[in-house]
């Protein structure tokens, strides 16, 4: 059953010239039948240079606005439109346009986890991977509203020294929920082990940390180090990656505060399947449909980003 409908994912992508781009977070059989697996950034930049008819986005729904943003003249398909995520969901968009006019001076920073509505509001988008990047390319003299992460925020704020950045509170529920005693308990237990952390925690997780970086980063910092055993503080997604790159390396997930709720999990992205990835390419739909106004003002925060080095 498992290989008949990874064959029949194969022959729909080609026979309709598709490509399926997935994100770490999902599941290992669904990162197993992408053709590209990234983080955020590096996804965006694969949609926008693919020569693909079909774009069939493993992630969550606002990376599949995304590349329908930069590919408006593609077919990009969302396996389960329900892929929400909770920090884009903590934005919404005619509210942040009201947050927006009462600081007339300043630019908009946008973490790329926002909807298509937050984008077209948006000066410059920007990801874990290139946050810091896209602050310093903003003139050190320019007020910042940074939304929609309080804790990238407050992170990037931190190591720019910037009190004139504003940052919208918002969070995503899994990044959130890690415990600070349940790490550093793992660390007493593994004490060679690095802590790795994704900006999206709290401050205080943070600051325990060996390395803070996006997805990619993480993956590079585990193969760049010395260390053998690794403490990872993100969505447990990321160790199939980190296992299948680095094998003769050990990767513990940090625990939740509650590890009942299994909330190191983005149940998100685990509601992308091969089911719902073969039923998307046979039926081409769900499909990602953008009103064109909105589209090009987002396209600009993002094509903004894509060009900061
Ligand atoms: P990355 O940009 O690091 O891949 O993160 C995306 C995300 O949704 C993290 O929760
Ligand atoms: Fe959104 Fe959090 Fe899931 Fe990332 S892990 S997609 S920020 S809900």
């Amino acid at each position: 059953m498992g290989d008949s409908i990874v064959s029949r994912i194969a022959e729909l992508k080609r026979r309709k010239n598709a490509v399926i781009l997935a994100h770490y977070y999902t599941t290992p059989d669904v990162q197993a039948v992408a053709d590209f697996l990234g983080d955020s950034l590096a996804l965006s930049v694969k949609a926008r240079e693919t020569d693909a008819d079909i774009i069939v986005f493993a992630g969550v729904h606002f990376m599949a606005e995304t590349a329908k943003v930069l590919c408006p003249d593609k077919k990009v398909l969302i396996p389960n439109p329900e892929a929400g995520c909770s920090l884009a969901a903590s934005c919404d968009a005619a509210e942040f346009a009201r947050f927006k006019a009462k600081y007339p001076s300043h630019k908009v920073v946008s973490y790329v986890n926002t909807s298509v509505g937050v984008k077209a509001l948006t000066d410059i988008c920007c990801t874990s991977s290139n946050a810091l990047q896209v602050v310093e390319s903003i003139p050190r003299e320019q007020p910042i509203i940074f939304t929609p992460d309080r804790n990238l925020g407050a992170y990037i704020q931190k190591l720019t020294g910037r009190d004139n950045m504003v940052l919208w509170d918002g969070a995503c529920h899994v990044h959130e929920e890690f415990s600070l005693e349940k790490i550093l308990e793992l660390r007493r237990s593994h004490p060679e082990a690095r802590i790795v952390v994704h900006p999206e925690c709290k401050a205080y997780i943070a600051a325990v940390a060996d390395y803070v970086g996006s997805t990619a980063g993480i993956l590079d910092y585990c193969g760049r180090s010395e260390a053998r055993e690794f403490i990872v503080v993100t969505e447990a997604g990321i160790l199939a990656e980190m296992q299948r790159r680095y094998p003769d390396k050990r990767f513990i997930p940090a625990p939740p505060v509650d590890s009942t709720c299994g909330c190191n999990e983005c149940c998100y992205m685990k509601m992308v399947t091969l089911d719902n990835i073969c039923a998307a390419l046979e039926n081409e739909a769900p499909e990602i449909i953008l009103d064109e106004q909105v589209r090009t003002a987002a396209e600009r925060s993002i094509v903004n980003m894509i060009k900061v080095k």
